[in-house]
């Protein structure tokens, strides 16, 4: 627990009120208001969260202003290109980065649990065909704690660790699954042969018809954009993962609150939407129109995969996003791709234009990953399940520091409340 070092005052309706002041390892001090309503008869008015620290974190820090990004200290960028998405949900889990042994028995535990509960196939079936792969993901990892009694026990430290190991492993299975039932072909069973990555690529894309070969490029490109989207502290659905745990309900239900949440436009579905949008714009001498519409308050119309709460320079996973993309295309021969010269051109005019100057409205990860994602062979639908997958190892990393906590409470927030008053019932024959 964080030390408060110095205070503040409130002052309301002449009475003082000391808030300690709590200084974290980095980024702003923070009031503790824990006793303002006890003391003051007051509550604190923040939707949206946009002031307020509900959590203590050793996980992941990010600093807006800067553009940085660092994982329990290490920066994305170098974690991205030296690191690989295994060791990183080791290093997001345990706090450190494992050494050789470490690495292997962790990743030797991971792979061995890749395959889902064979009665699962079974769950599948149930859902319509034209289901959007979100809308099956959300059910069958909600469906896991049906499926695996025997790690829902949250006080038990080794439930929680295996149910860790489970959801890593098994939430690719369970996209591709998503993804096969969708275009109507058969399950393809994991491979523990393959890299993490190499494994998802084959279980999306192999038939039983033909030997298929795990590209390297695609694969190496796979395994950063897992670590790109394998955390981000407190988000909308990290903070939901939180919220639904604070109860005590059962870590595969947690998760599945998570990807619900992460569907949304505004937060992880920014992916399909962004790629449908730059289809929509389609070529360079349409993408003023689209600028225009973006500043129209009135359109209901944002740039997808532009802006972010929290970064007000750049997002730093934006940046290797397009590096990747730029890698990528080239090394596939496809450079040109009419996709990319207008995500391109796209990103050059806002970045020169007032409106997204002054607002600080930058590309965030989700701007460059779809057209990555696209030139793999994946379908809009699958974006959004690609980023649950791959932020499934901070979800359960921040469940699981959250359950470790010796003085978790149930979240619960306040409200103001601007309802009618206090008034009597009438009978239906007197309205
Ligand atoms: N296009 C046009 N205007 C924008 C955009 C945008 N993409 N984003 C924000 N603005 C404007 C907004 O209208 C507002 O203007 P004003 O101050 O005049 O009312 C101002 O910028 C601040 O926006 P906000 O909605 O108050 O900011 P927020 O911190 O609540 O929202 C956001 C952040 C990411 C939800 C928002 O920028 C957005 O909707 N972006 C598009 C969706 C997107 O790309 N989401 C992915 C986020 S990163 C990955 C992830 O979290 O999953």
């Amino acid at each position: 627990m964080t030390e408060a070092n110095r205070s503040a005052t409130l002052t309301l309706d002449g009475k003082s009120y000391s808030l300690p002041v709590m200084s974290p390892v980095l980024g702003p001090d923070v009031l503790d208001i824990r006793k303002l309503y006890a003391e003051a008869d007051v509550f604190t008015f923040d939707p949206g969260f946009t002031s307020t620290a509900a959590c203590e974190s050793a996980i992941t820090f990010i600093d807006g202003d800067a553009g940085e990004l660092l994982h329990r200290g290490y920066p994305i960028e170098q974690l991205a290109n030296q690191s690989n998405f295994l060791e990183m949900c080791f290093l997001l889990l345990y706090g450190e980065l494992p050494n050789a042994a470490q690495l292997e028995d962790f990743v030797s535990r991971v792979t061995r649990h890749t395959m889902v509960h064979e009665q699962m196939h079974n769950f599948f079936r149930g859902f319509r065909r034209d289901a959007h792969p979100m809308a099956t993901m959300v059910g069958v990892v909600g469906a896991m704690s049906a499926f695996y009694h025997d790690s829902l026990d949250i006080n038990d430290e080794w439930q929680r660790e295996v149910a860790a190991i489970r959801m890593i492993a098994k939430l690719p299975t369970i996209a591709a699954m998503a993804y096969k039932y969708s275009v109507g072909q058969p399950f393809v069973y994991p491979k523990n042969s393959l890299s993490y990555p190499g494994n998802f690529l084959h279980m999306c894309f192999a038939v039983p018809a033909e030997d298929f070969v795990v590209n390297p490029i695609l694969e190496k490109a796979m395994d950063r954009i897992m670590m790109l989207h394998a955390d981000h502290e407190q988000n909308a659905s990290t903070s939901t993962v939180r919220l639904a745990g604070s109860s005590g309900a059962n870590p595969f239900a947690c998760i599945a609150a998570g990807i619900a949440c992460l569907w949304g436009p505004a937060h992880g579905g920014a992916n399909q939407a962004c790629l449908e949008m730059l289809r929509e714009i389609g070529t360079v001498d349409r993408i003023p129109e689209y600028i225009a519409k973006a500043k129209d308050k009135t359109s209901g119309f944002r740039l997808m995969g532009f802006g972010h709460r929290v970064y007000k320079n750049f997002d730093p996973r934006a940046k290797v996003m397009k590096e990747s993309a730029d890698e990528v295309l080239g090394l596939l021969g496809i450079a040109n791709n009419p996709l990319l010269q207008v995500a391109k051109e796209l990103e050059r005019i806002a970045l020169s234009d007032d409106y997204f100057i002054s607002k600080k409205l930058y590309p965030n990860v989700d701007f460059y990953s779809g057209i990555i994602l696209e030139a793999m062979g994946f379908p809009t639908s699958m974006f959004t399940p690609i980023f649950a997958l791959s932020r499934t190892v901070g979800w359960i990393s921040q469940w699981k520091e959250m359950i470790a906590e010796k003085n978790q409470k149930i979240g619960r927030p306040r409200q103001l409340y601007i309802g009618e008053p206090k008034r009597d019932y009438v009978d239906v024959r007197h309205r």
